[in-house]
C-alpha cells in the first residue's frame, strides 16, 4: 500500500499566504466550493488561516467513507455544538455518542410513517388558512413575501405536531422568541467564535437571554401541566414523554424533552421553509413544470384538500421538491470533525479540532460527474428509471448515515400537503426585475426574502 500523504500534500487552491481562502469562504461560500471542486476535484483541501483546514467532499465514495463506513471516527463540530447549545442543549442534532444513540432510538417511532400519516390533517389545516389569508388581501397586487409566508407556516406546522397548539402568530411571543433563537444561533455559527461570551450583557445577549427564558418557560409549563393532568397527549411531546428506554425502563428527563422540543421546533422548520421558497421561485421560471404539477395535483385530488394517502399518487410533485433541494439544498453544507486518526483520501488525518471535513451538498448536487448539465431544473432527474443505479451518496438534502434527518419523511409530506394546495388555487409569479440570489447562512435562503405575486386562479378560490 502507498504511504499516505500529509495533509500539506493534499490538492487544493493555495489562496492568501497567510489567510488561505477564508476571505472567499466568508463573501462567496457557494462559488468558492464550486470552483474549488471544479479545479482539484472531489477532494479538496482548503486553508483557513495559518491553522485550520477544511476538508472538501463531493465524491460519493469518499462521503460514504466519512458518514457511513467510519462514522465513529467524526464527530460534530465542537464549535457548532458550543455555538447552538444555548438553544439546543443536548438535543438530538448537538448530542453524541451513547446518548445521542439512546435518544435516537427513544425519538424514531415518533416519525413512522403511520404516527407521521395523523399529523397530515393539521398540516393542511394550516396551509389553509394561510390560503384563507392570501385571498382576504386587500390588495392582492402588491407582492408578498413568500420566503416569510413559508416560514410562519412552517413553524406553525412543528409547533402544533410537538404542542397541538399554534404558536406561529406574529403577536405570539413564542414564534418572536423562536425567531430571535433562530437568528442569534444563526449569528454565532458564521461568527467564527467571535462573539461577546453569554455572561457579558452585550443588548444582543439580553435579547437572546430573553428569548431563550421564554421559550423555556413556556415548554416547562406544558410539560408540567401534562405531567400534572396525567396525559402525555397525543403529539410528538406526548411521543418523546412516553418513549421509554427498552433496556432501563427510563423515560426523558423534562430537560431532556425540552433540549429534544427545541430541536425539533428549529430543526424542523427554517430549512423546509426555505425548500419550500426555492420550489416556488424555479416553478415560476419554469412554467411548463408548473403546469404539470398543477395537472398532477387537479387530477389526483379534483380540487379537494389532500390527504396522507394521497402522496404516493401526487409523484411528480414530490419530483419537483426533490429536484429544488438538488439546486438549493436548504442544509448546504455539512460538517464534522476527525475525532480519532483517520486516512482519507490517502491523507494521513490526526483526530484535531483544527480539521474540518465538509460535505457542501450545494456543491455535490452540481457535481457533472454525477448530474449531467447540473444547472438544468429537471424533476425527471428524480423519475424512477434515471434515479435507479445513482449512488445513493449523490444526492444528500438530509445528511446521510447514522445522523440523517430524524424529520426527512414529515419534511417531505409536509411539503407535498403544501405544494399541491396551493397549486389547486393560486399562481405564484416572480416580480419583474427582481434578482433572486441565494444567500449561505447556516440554511440557503433567498437573499432579502422572496417578493412574488400572488394570484388566485379562480374568482371563487
Ligand atoms: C426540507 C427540510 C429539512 C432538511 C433539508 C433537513 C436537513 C437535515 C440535515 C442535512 C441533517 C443532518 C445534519 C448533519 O449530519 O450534520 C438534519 C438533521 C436533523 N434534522 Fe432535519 N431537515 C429538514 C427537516 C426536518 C424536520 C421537519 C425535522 C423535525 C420535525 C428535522 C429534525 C432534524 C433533527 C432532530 C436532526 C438531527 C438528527 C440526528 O443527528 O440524529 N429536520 N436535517
Amino acid at each position: 500500500m502507498p504511504e499516505a500523504r500529509t495533509l500539506g500534500e493534499a490538492p487544493g487552491p493555495r489562496g492568501h499566504w497567510f489567510w488561505g481562502s477564508i476571505q472567499e469562504r466568508r463573501h462567496s461560500p457557494l462559488q468558492l466550493f464550486l470552483r474549488a471542486h471544479q479545479e482539484y476535484g472531489d477532494f479538496v483541501r482548503l486553508r483557513m488561516g495559518p491553522t485550520i483546514s477544511l476538508l472538501s467532499l463531493t465524491g460519493p465514495e469518499l462521503i460514504k467513507h466519512v458518514l457511513v463506513d467510519h462514522a465513529d471516527k467524526y464527530g460534530k463540530p465542537a464549535g457548532l455544538v458550543r455555538d447552538a447549545w444555548p438553544v439546543l442543549g443536548n438535543g438530538l442534532f448537538t448530542s453524541s455518542g451513547d446518548f445521542w444513540k439512546r435518544q435516537r432510538r427513544l425519538m424514531q417511532p415518533a416519525f413512522h410513517r403511520e404516527r407521521l400519516a395523523a399529523l397530515a390533517g393539521s398540516m393542511v389545516e394550516a396551509t389553509q388558512q394561510m390560503l384563507a389569508h392570501w385571498r382576504a388581501r386587500p390588495s392582492p397586487s402588491t407582492p408578498l413575501d413568500v420566503s416569510a409566508e413559508m416560514m410562519h407556516l412552517t413553524m406553525g406546522i412543528v409547533g402544533r405536531a410537538l404542542f397541538s397548539t399554534d404558536v406561529s402568530g406574529t403577536a405570539n411571543r413564542v414564534g418572536q422568541a423562536l425567531t430571535v433563537a433562530l437568528a442569534e444561533t444563526n449569528h454565532r455559527i458564521l461568527s467564527l467564535g467571535l462573539y461577546a461570551p453569554d455572561f457579558i450583557p452585550t443588548p444582543r445577549n439580553r435579547v437572546f437571554r430573553r428569548a431563550l427564558d421564554t421559550l423555556d418557560s413556556v415548554i416547562f409549563d406544558i410539560i408540567s401541566r401534562r405531567r400534572a393532568g396525567q396525559t402525555q397527549g397525543d403529539d410528538l411531546l406526548g411521543t418523546l414523554m412516553a418513549a421509554q428506554d427498552a433496556d432501563t425502563g427510563e423515560r426523558m428527563t423534562d430537560a431532556q424533552l425540552r433540549d429534544e422540543a427545541m430541536t425539533l421546533f428549529l430543526a424542523g422548520h427554517e430549512t423546509t421553509a426555505n425548500a419550500l421558497s426555492w420550489m416556488w421561485h424555479l416553478l415560476a421560471q419554469h412554467p411548463e413544470v408548473e403546469a404539470r404539477a398543477r395537472a398532477e395535483a387537479e387530477r389526483v385530488l379534483g380540487g379537494r384538500a389532500p390527504t396522507a394517502q394521497d402522496i404516493p399518487q401526487l409523484r411528480y410533485l414530490t419530483q419537483v421538491f426533490e429536484e429544488t433541494m438538488r439546486l438549493y439544498p436548504p442544509a448546504w453544507i455539512t460538517a464534522r470533525q476527525p475525532v480519532k486518526e483517520d486516512v482519507l483520501a490517502g491523507v494521513q488525518l490526526p483526530a484535531s479540532p483544527r480539521i474540518v471535513v465538509v460535505i457542501p451538498a450545494y456543491a455535490l448536487h452540481r457535481n457533472p460527474r454525477l448530474w449531467p448539465d447540473p444547472e438544468r431544473f429537471d424533476p425527471e432527474r428524480f423519475s424512477p428509471e434515471q434515479s435507479a443505479g445513482r449512488p445513493r451518496m449523490a444526492y444528500l438534502p438530509f445528511g446521510g448515515g447514522q445522523r440523517l434527518c430524524i424529520g426527512n419523511s414529515f419534511a417531505l409530506m409536509e411539503a407535498t400537503l403544501i405544494t399541491a394546495l396551493v397549486l389547486q388555487h393560486f399562481r405564484l409569479r416572480a416580480v419583474p426585475g427582481h434578482a433572486v440570489e441565494p444567500e449561505p447562512l447556516v440554511t440557503l435562503r433567498p437573499r432579502g426574502g422572496l417578493p412574488m405575486l400572488v394570484e388566485p386562479l379562480h374568482a371563487s378560490a
